[in-house]
């Protein structure tokens, strides 16, 4: 099979190392990549989100697969595209079609979906400039914290918690009103809190069927202890201890069965990765938000722990055959942390040549956000590198990755110290 990879983050270092250790694979070509894409394949300077491009591309080298990583494709309708031309349509596209990727794209159509399918998430109203005024009578009504959510896709940002009333009509006004978030923010999604501890679980589907892969945990917040700004994840942990077999029981029975029997009842056809944003509150799953992709961080320990050939899922995938592929996992623990470049998530540089990579250790170093320069390597990104290892435990898988993050260097550097703190 001669393979296209959309992406160039961690995620996507993660799946090309996968997809390279299968013995279906002829080719595998990554747009655009990033340094260490080009250990497992060509690394091609194309957008993923310029379609005519990547048509091009798939066309000049026979490509018979495209995997899709991010969002952002998706959500613009690459699958569509692919679909709606002579030459594209037999080429299979990993990754749901645009009206199935707003599950991610739309909180307010995510909303909905789950409310006509009884599947556990929080209560909820949506908003548009029109309906301001309500929806500050909504926030009268809830109590703190109150959650403001963008309903399309900014940027990992659109989501806000606020501890106080007039805050969040302040907030809400200048979401809905000032195009705070531009497009994304003319509605807004206002959602009860919730409060618990988060978990990623993700299930990869043709549409009828469907494989569980190893759930992990992410962590979010620059700082130790979980504090501080936001990020893309900062490290992650896999297995999820608390995710024993009665919490996956009813993870699958109340989210997992009704979200893929409702996509299928609503006549949305679905192929790819399920991302569950889930929280556990007193025992019992909620579903925070949808992804229509892997995350980033998860993948970097979620497909490592994948024993199974992911080209032959793929594979099933396409050809609605994946409820005959058996899925096979590592019962080895698999733990990553995150190098970012200082500043991350606020302003920070670019440009700092890394060190160490080639010193041998037991982990997996997958690149995040690097750019060669003949052999230099550059970071290119604010999250740099994630290091992973594994372990007969969690704590063995961590302490190996911080061991190796020893040797690794460039200026300005950070990592979290603390990743698993709450789960070890
Ligand atoms: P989302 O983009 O919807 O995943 O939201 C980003 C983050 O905000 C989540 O990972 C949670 O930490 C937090 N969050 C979102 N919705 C809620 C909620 N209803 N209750 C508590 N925390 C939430
Ligand atoms: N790690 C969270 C995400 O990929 O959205």
């Amino acid at each position: 099979m001669r393979v296209l990879l959309l992406g160039s983050g961690g995620r996507e270092h993660a799946l090309s190392w996968k997809i390279a250790q299968s013995s279906a694979l002829e080719e595998l070509f990554i747009a655009p990549g990033n340094a260490g894409t080009r250990q497992f394949g060509k690394n091609c300077a194309i957008n993923p989100t310029d379609f005519e491009a990547v048509k091009t591309f798939v066309i000049e080298n026979q490509i018979n697969m495209v995997v899709v990583g991010p969002e952002e494709p998706l959500v613009r309708g690459i699958h569509d595209f692919f679909l709606a031309d002579e030459v594209l349509k037999n080429v299979p596209v990993i990754g749901p079609n645009k009206y199935a990727a707003q599950l991610e794209g739309s909180k307010d159509f995510a909303k909905q979906f789950m409310f006509r399918h009884n599947i556990p998430t929080a209560k909820y109203a949506t908003f548009t400039k029109d309906t301001l005024q309500q929806g500050y009578t909504f926030l009268e009504s809830m109590k703190a914290p109150y959650v403001l959510k963008a309903d399309g896709l900014a940027a990992g940002k659109g989501v806000l918690i606020l501890d106080n009333l007039k805050e969040a009509k302040a907030e809400l006004k200048s979401m809905l009103a000032d195009a705070k978030f531009g497009d994304a923010s003319s509605r807004v999604v206002i959602e009860q809190f919730l409060k618990g501890i988060e978990l990623s679980v993700f299930v990869i589907t043709d549409g009828d069927a469907y494989k569980l892969l190893p759930e992990a945990k992410d962590y979010k917040r620059i700082g130790e202890g979980d504090t501080g700004l936001n990020t893309g994840g900062m490290g992650a942990v896999s297995p999820v201890p608390f995710a024993d077999a009665a919490f996956m029981d009813k993870v699958q029975n109340q989210i997992i069965i009704p979200t893929v029997k409702g996509l299928k009842n609503d006549g949305i056809p679905y192929k790819g990765f399920i991302f569950f944003g889930l929280i556990n509150v007193k025992g019992e799953p909620y579903v925070i938000e949808y992804n229509c992709r892997m995350g980033d961080p998860e993948t970097e320990v979620v497909i490592p722990r994948l024993k199974s050939d992911i080209l032959d899922l793929f594979e099933g995938v396409a050809t609605n055959t994946l409820s005959e592929c058996d899925v096979q996992f590592e019962e080895k623990a698999a733990a990553t942390v995150m190098m970012v470049a200082g500043g991350y998530p606020e302003a920070y540089e670019k440009g700092k040549q890394l060190y160490g990579l080639n010193v041998a250790t037991d982990s997996l170093l997958f690149h995040a956000g690097t750019a060669s320069d003949g052999p230099a390597v550059l970071s290119a990104g604010g999250r740099v590198l994630a290091v992973t290892s594994y372990g007969k435990n969690l704590e063995i898988a961590l302490s190996r990755s911080y061991a190796t993050l020893e040797n690794i260097e460039f200026e300005n550097a950070y990592y979290r110290k603390d990743i698993g703190f709450d789960v070890v």
